[in-house]
């Protein structure tokens, strides 16, 4: 009951930081710590939130830095095995739902840092040692807010620890289901190392019946950027209902982890 109101409960109607916010960072932190096996036990959540506050508080909330958040990452250990790295854009609620449901591959978000600050907000102030609980920039407010910040940080970070086959989700039914501005355009394909990554797979999700969004401009530019980094990958097109059966009974045989 404490783990579902901790993570569930969280006030999203505040423009400023999320009420309680060290405490549902601290308790989620070590709930995660319990539930998964083979974490390091490096791992100190009472540092770790100590790393965090210090990223941002203190700072102009439009001036807090990518780097900024940099020790703070380093306080979390966590590693991530080789061909279970999913990324995904635009696909946020059937991406989550699919690897929660098959544990085929792990999201940002079911890392422990993801996990910890998975739709939370948060900002300082400058000359004060203080959350600001009032007003917190908006995400496209200013670019260097500290959410967003973040999310950058944390995302380069895990697209660096990627290694063998990932996978990638995308959203079929949008004009441009590979968005150079977003954080997987933006930031996690720049980070992935042709040296330890050996094959991508793009997957991009349809509603729409025989869409062929494989072929069109946008999966084409992203082609481009992987081989120039020279990166292998396919792109398959797939029916959402197909995901969605496989989220709603994982161990049928044509939920095979969506090869
Ligand atoms: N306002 C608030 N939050 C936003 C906004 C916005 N305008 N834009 C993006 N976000 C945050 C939200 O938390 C949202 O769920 O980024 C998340 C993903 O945005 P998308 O545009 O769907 O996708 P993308 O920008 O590509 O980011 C997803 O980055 O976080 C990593 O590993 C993760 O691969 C994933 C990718």
């Amino acid at each position: 009951v404490v783990v579902m109101y901790v993570k569930y409960g969280v006030d999203d109607d505040t423009k400023g930081t999320t009420k309680n916010l060290k405490t549902i960072v601290i308790e989620r932190c070590r709930e995660y710590i319990r539930a998964v096996s083979q974490m390091p036990s490096s791992n100190n959540c009472d540092a770790i939130w100590e790393g965090f506050q210090n990223s941002f508080l203190g700072k102009d909330p439009c001036k807090v830095n990518v780097e900024d958040y940099d020790p703070f990452i380093r306080t979390v250990q966590q590693d991530i095995p080789c061909n279970k790295s999913l990324f995904w854009s635009k696909t946020s609620q059937i991406a989550h739902d699919f690897t929660k449901a098959t544990k085929c591959f792990m999201t940002l978000e079911d890392t422990l840092l993801g996990h910890m600050m998975d739709g939370l907000k948060w900002c300082g102030q400058l000359h004060s040692k203080e959350f600001n609980y009032t007003s917190c920039p908006g995400w496209n407010e200013c670019e260097f807010n500290p959410v967003r910040s973040f999310w950058r940080r944390a995302s380069a970070h895990f697209a660096e620890l990627a290694c063998g086959s990932v996978m990638v989700m995308l959203n079929g039914s949008i004009d441009s289901p590979f968005n150079k501005q977003s954080i997987f355009g933006s930031v996690e394909i720049k980070k992935f190392d042709p040296e330890k990554i050996s094959y991508v797979s793009i997957r991009v999700i349809d509603s729409l019946q025989d869409r062929t969004s494989c072929n069109s401009i946008s999966l084409q530019d992203l082609g481009r950027i992987l081989n120039n980094s020279r990166l292998d990958f396919d792109c398959k097109d797939i029916d959402k209902s197909e995901i969605l059966q496989c989220i709603n009974d994982p161990i049928s045989q044509s939920c095979d982890c969506v090869n």
